[in-house]
């Protein structure tokens, strides 16, 4: 049996996936540690970043954005979850990551400073984030979601080669109250 396949866990998901930054044209992402938590609560602390995000709580709490963060390399070590803070320049400005990883799929989810939007970089991180899943991380398939009145993450979807596949009523832990989810989905290459 070859070393590779040595790392191919039960599930065909990768395990001990290396804690590396990925360099796109414009951003570095970083897997994110205990020490982005306070940009992280700075930029949830805008309703219009986190009414669209359907676990996170608002107003955010300092602390749970920081015990979060902090648990952040052990989900990678285990293999749950892979997330990145997103940098221009230098600077922490959104967040892209997988989550929910079990049985070869994964969550894709990301969001941005509103400073940022309109530049193209939520796309472009999603971009790097879908390749390291597939390539790096092995999964085999993609999932992902948006509330209904978020235009702009559903064209990221479709830009990225994600199907929609349903619209289901969930509730919206921010909003407090249900809300449309509209789900799709990536398969990757076999
Ligand atoms: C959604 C979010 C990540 C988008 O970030 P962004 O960096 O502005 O997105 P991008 O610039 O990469 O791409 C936006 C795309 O949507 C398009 N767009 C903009 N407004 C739109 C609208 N009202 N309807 C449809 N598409 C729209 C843009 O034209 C662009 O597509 P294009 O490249 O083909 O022109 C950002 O607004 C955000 O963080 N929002 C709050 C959190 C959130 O919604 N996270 C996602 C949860 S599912």
């Amino acid at each position: 049996m070859s070393p590779e396949r040595l790392r191919i866990g039960a599930d065909r998901s990768r395990i001990g996936v290396d804690r590396l930054p990925i360099r796109t044209d414009r951003l570095v992402l970083r897997p994110s540690t205990a020490a982005y938590a306070a940009r992280a609560f700075e930029i949830q602390s805008d309703w219009q970043v986190t009414r669209m995000l359907r676990m996170a709580s608002f107003p955010p709490d300092r602390q749970a954005v920081a015990d979060w963060f902090a648990d952040h390399e052990r989900e990678w070590q285990v293999g749950t979850a892979y997330r990145f803070a997103v940098e221009l320049e230098g600077r922490m400005i959104g967040l892209a990551d997988l989550d929910e990883i079990e049985g070869g799929q994964g969550d894709l989810g990301y969001w941005f400073e509103q400073d940022a939007w309109g530049h193209g970089y939520a796309f472009e991180a999603a971009s790097a984030i879908r390749d390291f899943a597939l390539r790096t991380a092995g999964l085999l398939r993609l999932k992902s979601g948006h509330a209904a009145d978020n235009a702009v993450s559903g064209r990221i979807l479709a830009k990225l080669g994600f199907s929609p596949i349903d619209i289901v009523e969930v509730f919206s832990n921010p909003r407090g109250e249900n809300i449309r989810q509209c789900r799709y989905v990536l398969e990757g290459n076999p």
